[in-house]
């Protein structure tokens, strides 16, 4: 079976409600030029999934989040749960970016509650994983990819692993303008392939595993080309629907 190929727009902390909305629609008129072999999924800010889920009607963009709580409900200040989002009409969830990670304090003990949010509540998660400079530079980044994978895949059951959604992202790439070499997203794809395998056997030939970091248009069908790579979460260049549209054609 062929593994699903998506691309993913994370919106991270940009674009007002009308832009966003804008933005969706647009990306909703120019879908028809992308085969439609490519799953699309945007992710704005919480506030205004649901005009975006409604500016997506009738399409097949699916629209996910960029987070989710910790817990269930009750008194969490500021936190938005799993359930609301799925309420919504959302199918996808963002979990263990490094944005989150780095500047506020996600580690896998929280990021195992979130996943466990998410499929408690029918979203999908796109977990990500992936490497700063320095453990590149040490040559620790397949270690530090196994390990964020260990402490949080691992813990899932078979039925949840069937519907997860893994993002690579170096750190050193995100919104840098540097990206990884298609050789070095392959080489760390099959490395992630690998150790999902070590746990989850041949589920993990159907695992989609997605590139991120600087991933665009001039850049995105070299590195879709590879094995190991079924599509890509994109940051900066999803702001952009003709930019994002044009990512989907890298396939
Ligand atoms: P950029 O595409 O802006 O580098 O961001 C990648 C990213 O972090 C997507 O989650």
């Amino acid at each position: 079976m062929a593994r699903k190929k998506i691309v993913a727009g994370n919106w991270k902390m940009n674009t007002l409600p009308a832009e966003g909305v804008e933005l969706a629609k647009s990306v909703v008129a120019g879908r028809g030029e992308v085969c439609s072999c490519v799953n699309f999924i945007v992710c704005p800010p919480f506030t205004h999934l649901s005009q975006v889920i409604e500016a997506v009607k009738g399409s097949d963009i699916a629209v996910g989040a960029q987070n989710c709580a910790t817990e269930a409900k009750g008194a969490y200040t500021g936190e938005i749960a799993a359930s609301m989002i799925a309420a919504l009409g959302c199918k996808y969830v963002i979990l263990g970016h490094s944005e989150r990670r780095q500047y506020y304090g996600e580690t896998s003990e929280t990021l195992n509650k979130k996943m466990a949010q998410a499929y408690a509540n029918g979203l999908t998660p796109i977990y990500c994983v992936g490497e700063s400079l320095e453990e590149r530079k040490a040559g620790n980044h397949f270690a530090v990819c196994k390990a964020q994978i260990e402490e949080v895949v691992y813990n899932l059951t078979e039925e949840q692993f069937a519907n997860l959604v893994i993002a690579y992202e170096p750190v050193w790439a995100i919104g840098t303008g540097e990206t990884a070499t298609a050789e070095q997203a392959q080489e760390i794809h099959a490395y992630i392939r690998e150790v999902l395998a070590a746990k989850f056997g041949a589920a993990a030939a159907e695992c989609p595993i997605l590139y991120g970091g600087s991933c665009k248009p001039s850049n995105a069908a070299e590195i879709f080309a590879k094995e190991d790579v079924d599509g890509g979460l994109i940051g900066g260049a999803a702001l952009k629907a003709e930019d994002f549209l044009a990512i989907g054609k890298g396939f």
